[in-house]
């Protein structure tokens, strides 16, 4: 048995707080945006959360994002719906560092997580305060991951889940979901057109809407990337982290969780650059990131076979671009041509199959290096938020007929 899941542990959120007005909102309550209709963020005592913990007192705890439970909402430990989300691996891609002549990039490998991808995190949060809440039934948009974590946890807490993704999500993930006991919908639009019916659904049905930053706690799990993170790295951060980003609910996430962590007293000032990676199909935060905006414009026509990363329009829009900015990162656009060589190379070079996303997060490293944006000593950190396996890889085999004569020369 986990201890991490069973222990009666202390908690210490004091409130919720507008990201965008300050203003404060009770926690322990049911809540969407805020007054103005922007993301809640969860806020604790600090100084008695460094009391309550150490590096020594984390160290002694098994793995897992549940050792972080004195930064994370949930404060009854019967309200924990864990299936087992582990610590996910570091993985230096060695071959792809040699050919680049740099110090070989680190892939956290999110694809481990129970339904094979990052949204684990963020969803066994929301769910279990869900739960804790007495909610009976979520809505949520999906381009296939978050729903496939949703219904997964949704089950697990006894919670209905109805689900609404683009009409071309990948089949595994539509599949996935509705396996899970979810009831999926397939929408002729994109990941914000779904938005839309789940709002309507919560106005017409009473569903509660779980999209990401429409809801608070979504975000407290994403948060545990950084928190896991920086415990991985003897708590000292990477230089760069290149994260893709749609929602860019994981990039606010790990900017929240290192100005926690200083807080607290277990990492200094120090900051990665943080930097946003998003597929020239679909790149509203790049396009205003260059314009030296605050908000990002929707963008029209959103393509990319990155299915994770083709968000139009995010309602953190502003939280991802002053993280990037404070960091002293950047904004950055690949190609699917170039998403699929990254992709095709890590598996090859290195044994690792990453996602498209992942993928385009290689992609932007390789451009950095080559337009100066990263040293080749560097220490960089490449997110690969979902298993390669839950997208339809290209088929490169040949066929063989047992009983006729093979050709040996040619296998
Ligand atoms: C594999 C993958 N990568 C990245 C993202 C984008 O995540 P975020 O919403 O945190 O920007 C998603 C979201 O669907 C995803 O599924």
């Amino acid at each position: 048995m986990n201890i991490n899941l069973v222990a009666d542990r202390p908690t210490f959120v004091t409130h919720l707080e507008c990201s965008m007005t300050g203003e404060h909102y009770p926690a322990d309550q049911v809540h969407g945006l805020s007054r103005v209709g922007r993301p809640l963020l969860v806020r604790y005592d600090l100084p008695a959360v460094a009391r309550a913990i150490s590096r020594d007192r984390l160290a002694e705890r098994p793995m897992g994002l549940w050792k972080y439970r004195e930064l994370l909402p949930v404060r009854n430990t019967a309200d924990i719906i864990s299936l087992g989300e582990g610590e996910t691996p570091l993985i230096p891609l060695d071959a792809i560092g040699r050919s680049a002549g740099a110090r070989a990039p680190i892939v956290k490998d999110e694809g481990r997580l129970p339904t094979g991808s990052f949204k684990a995190r963020g969803l066994v949060m929301a769910l279990s305060m869900a739960k804790a809440l007495g909610l009976r039934v979520i809505a949520m948009p999906t381009n296939g991951n978050a729903g496939a974590a949703a219904a997964a946890y949704a089950a697990r807490a006894g919670i209905e889940a109805v689900i609404f993704c683009p009409a071309d999500t990948p089949e595994v993930n539509v599949r996935e979901i509705a396996a899970q006991g979810a009831r999926v919908w397939r929408v002729d639009g994109l990941i914000d057109d779904c938005g839309k019916i789940v709002g309507e659904g919560a106005r017409h049905r009473g569903w509660f809407d779980l999209s990401t930053l429409k809801e608070p706690y979504r975000i407290e799990g994403k948060k545990t990337m950084g928190l896991e993170l920086a415990e991985q790295l003897g708590w000292r951060l990477p230089d760069a982290i290149f994260y893709p980003t749609g929602g860019g609910t994981g990039l606010i996430g790990m900017w929240k969780a290192f100005a926690e962590l200083e807080a607290i007293g277990l990492i200094g000032a120090e900051r990665p650059r943080m930097i946003a990676v998003q597929a020239e199909g679909c790149a509203p935060i790049v396009r205003a990131f260059e314009r030296g905006e605050r908000h990002a414009e929707r963008w029209q026509d959103a393509h990319t076979y990155a299915a994770g990363i083709r968000v139009p329009a995010a309602v953190g829009d502003f939280l991802i671009l002053d993280a990037v900015r404070d960091s002293g990162g950047y904004a950055v656009a690949v190609s699917d041509a170039e998403i699929e060589r990254a992709v095709t190379d890590a598996a090859r070079g290195d044994g690792l199959l990453l996602c498209p996303e992942g993928g385009a997060t290689l992609a932007a490293w390789r451009r950095a290096l080559a337009d100066g944006h990263v040293r080749p000593d560097e220490q960089v950190v490449l997110f690969n938020c979902a298993s390669g396996l839950k997208y339809p890889l290209p088929d490169r085999s040949g066929s063989l007929k047992r009983e006729g004569p093979i050709d040996w020369d040619a296998l």
